[in-house]
């Protein structure tokens, strides 16, 4: 089965409103040719969403948020919930991030609660996970990984997974300028979609797509999605300048 790719920005904390709007007004020019074959996502901050929203209102861009809470409203200081993004427009949500794994203690159990809120709310996750480099040199990675899968994704039916995207992002690469080599993210690639295919059948495994992310660059991205079982990227550094960003995705798709 054809998976068509899907890029996705994930400026993490950079970019207020202002900036967001700026980068949005270079960077639309020549998006609709590249949507053609690629879906092109956009992750600001949560207080840049409002502007990105309407900004990208009527382009083939599409809105993401960083994270979401698990909860629907309430006493929980400093969250944002399902229906607020719903109001404006949000249409994918990042979540387990490595950053939100390591620095903000997210465990799978709740980044699996926060998957199942984002698809009752119509949000698509995109789901995240990899391993540290102490985890890939230990020989754990696949320990690590069929522990991200089953846990994050638990109890989610088929029909749910067709609103998932995976994002592999082995942490040694993220932010590092150092890449997984093509060989090496297809392997774990390869290996993911194994695990798909044990908890959601063959059909899933065939149709999800799974994202790249750790130091995608301009340079990389056509080798890194020329291979069989890498459907897209999930880019930090490289998506925060709109030239870059775009070139990233027209090298992808060439
Ligand atoms: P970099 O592209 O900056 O390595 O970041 C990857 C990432 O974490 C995207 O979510």
């Amino acid at each position: 089965m054809a998976r068509k790719l899907i890029i996705a920005a994930n400026w993490k904390m950079n970019k207020g409103p202002a900036e967001t709007a700026e980068f949005i007004g270079s960077f639309l020019p020549g998006t609709e040719e590249l949507s053609q074959k690629c879906d092109i996502v956009i992750a600001p901050p949560h207080v840049s969403i409002p502007a990105a929203s309407s900004l990208l209102a009527d382009s083939v861009v599409a809105l993401s948020a960083q994270n979401v809470s698990d909860q629907d409203e309430g006493a929980f200081t400093g969250e944002v919930a399902t229906c607020m993004l719903n109001e404006l427009g949000v249409q994918y949500v990042i979540l387990g991030h490595s950053e939100r794994r390591s620095i903000y203690g997210e465990s799978d159990e709740f980044i699996n609660a926060k998957v199942h809120k984002s698809l009752t709310a119509d949000l698509r996750p995109i789901f995240c996970i990899g391993e540290t480099l102490e985890e890939r040199e230990g020989g754990k990675l696949e320990e690590v990984l069929r522990r991200q899968v089953s846990g994050g994704l638990a109890n989610l039916t088929a029909e749910n997974m067709a609103d998932v995207v995976v994002a592999y992002e082995p942490v040694w690469a993220i932010g590092t300028g150092v890449t997984a080599t093509p060989d090496q993210a297809q392997e774990a690639h390869a290996f993911v979609r194994s695990l798909l295919q044990e908890q959601f059948g063959s059909e899933v495994a065939a149709a999800t797509r799974i994202q790249y992310g750790g130091s995608v660059k301009p340079g990389n991205s056509a080798e890194l999605m020329n291979r069989e079982d890498i459907d897209g990227a999930l880019v930090g550094g490289a998506s925060l300048e709109a030239a870059s960003f775009h070139e990233l995705i027209a090298n992808a798709v060439a």
